[in-house]
């Protein structure tokens, strides 16, 4: 099961450094690794180093994955960076199409398909971000949203299939009416995207489903249990490192 710590623009050095004090206190993590956890950490591009850095002098296993990447291979491009300089600090993979860089940044579904195709030629594992919009929400006709999302990101996976890649690929629903609203998806409308997904795309893309939408401990807890999807994408929640080990029942 995957847990991913989305710290959006948030956290600096100090905060980094508190945080790993409290996951590591103990050898508490050796415990969730035991259960089958993966935490995945995902800093803003200037920690990306000291974090990887911090992790290693540590021998903390948690995976670091970037928030997002440029679909450009190299060049003028200012102010982005490449999948290549993430490969090159040894990142494990990268969040793309989060729905804040689709609102606010202009992000079509076409360039996070040429991401994910980047991604996968680099071996950087892609959380793929989808979801509908309260508005798309209302209109009942909300899966085929999904499928707008997920169809030219799914088509460059199967290239990527074809010439042999391996790298995993996971899909996170994060329903946009749920980002830090403190409204989080039922069970049902959970299980309602993973039906779709296996309907559409087959059972590849709906087995690495994550969640992601005002999840904290205790819905974490619920959805856990009831083992409806395989991780969760967290933003606010899991800013507090005490929360990240409330939600593996590790205090
Ligand atoms: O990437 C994380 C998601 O946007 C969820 O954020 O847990 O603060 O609602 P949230």
């Amino acid at each position: 099961m995957l847990m991913v710590a989305n710290w959006k623009m948030n956290m600096d050095r100090d905060a980094i450094v508190s945080y790993l004090d409290v996951l590591s206190k103990e050898g508490r993590w050796a415990r969730w690794c035991a259960h089958g956890y993966r935490l995945l950490l995902a800093p803003p591009y200037p920690y990306l180093d000291f974090l990887m850095h911090e992790l290693r002098e540590r021998e903390l296993p948690f995976w670091v994955v970037a928030q997002n990447m440029c679909a450009h291979e190299k060049g003028a491009y200012t102010g982005e960076v490449s999948a290549d300089m993430l490969r090159d600090l040894a990142l494990n993979g990268v969040i793309l199409g989060h729905s804040e860089r689709r609102r606010l940044f202009g992000e079509t579904d076409a360039h996070v398909a040429a991401k994910t195709a980047l991604a996968l030629s680099r071996e950087l594992v892609p959380i793929v971000c989808f979801g509908e919009t309260e508005e798309e929400r209302q209109s009942k006709d909300y899966p085929r949203v999904w499928e707008r999302q997920i169809a030219p990101v799914w088509k460059e996976v199967q290239k990527a299939r074809a010439s042999g890649s391996e790298t995993p690929v996971y899909f996170a629903y994060e329903p946009v009416w749920a980002i830090g609203t403190g409204r989080t998806a039922a069970l049902d409308d959970i299980r309602e995207v993973a039906w779709n997904l296996r309907e559409s795309f087959g059972h590849e893309c709906s087995s690495g489903l994550l969640y992601g939408g005002s999840v904290n401990d205790e819905s974490l807890s619920v959805l856990v249990e009831k083992g409806t999807v395989y991780g969760f994408l967290v933003g606010g929640a899991f800013l507090d490192p005490e929360i990240v080990l409330r939600s593996f029942h590790l205090l």
